[in-house]
């Protein structure tokens, strides 16, 4: 599959402000500054679409964004980021937890983890309440270009190892990176495959 037109929507603060409930719908999530949008920007081929930042919280609403005129894909603020105020932290995770479990048009969410890190517990933590919920999700490693190939396998056996110490399976995972566009064709074909 290939992304020929990609336009943003609509930002919304709660799910009920969200667009109509009529197209499939692909969420991007993870901490703060793991890149989840500069990837969407990376499978659109568009390097302005989502706004990026080095500095963490760029991303504060749920961002739709129309592709081909039949699809979404969605940028969510980040979690896990430290330097805010408790309000503000807790209404996010309101926002993430409602849309979550209440948009009926999501079909899978990707959950962004920086492989240059150990496994996080906010992570490992945010997967099982995902699987709890039966939130449908695959993995995408980010900023695999940052590290050198053993490295990089080191701490992705890491990761799997840390998952198998609660599940009996792995979640299917993608390696990825905005830099060098690894990940985009799996990325694009695990959609159209479930769209
Ligand atoms: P928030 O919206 O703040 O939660 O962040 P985000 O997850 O959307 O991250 P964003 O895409 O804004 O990227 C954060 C920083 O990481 C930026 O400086 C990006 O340039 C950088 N970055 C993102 N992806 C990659 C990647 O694959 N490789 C490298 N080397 N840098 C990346
Ligand atoms: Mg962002």
């Amino acid at each position: 599959m290939q992304i020929y037109d990609a336009k943003f929507l609509k930002s919304s603060a709660k799910v009920s402000q969200c667009p109509k409930n009529d197209l499939p719908e692909y969420a991007f999530i993870g901490r703060s500054n793991v890149g989840k949008s500069s990837l969407i920007n990376m499978i659109t081929n568009n390097k302005n679409l989502a706004k990026t930042s080095g500095t963490p919280g760029k991303t504060q609403l749920i961002n739709h964004f129309i592709i081909d005129n039949n699809w979404y894909i969605v940028d969510l603020p980040g979690y896990g980021f430290a330097k805010i105020s408790k309000t503000i932290r807790a209404k996010w995770e309101v926002m993430i937890i409602n849309y979550l479990t209440q948009r009926k048009s999501l079909i899978c969410t990707f959950v962004l983890i920086d492989i240059r890190l150990k496994p996080q517990s906010i992570d490992l933590e945010f997967l099982e309440w995902l699987a709890e919920k039966d939130i449908a999700f695959i993995i995408v490693f980010t900023k695999s270009d940052k590290l050198k190939k053993a490295q990089l396998l080191k701490n992705i056996t890491d990761y799997r190892d840390a998952l198998l110490s609660f599940w009996e399976e792995l979640p299917l995972s993608i390696i990825s990176s905005a830099i060098s566009k690894s990940g985009k064709k799996e990325i694009l074909e695990f959609i159209a495959q479930t769209k």
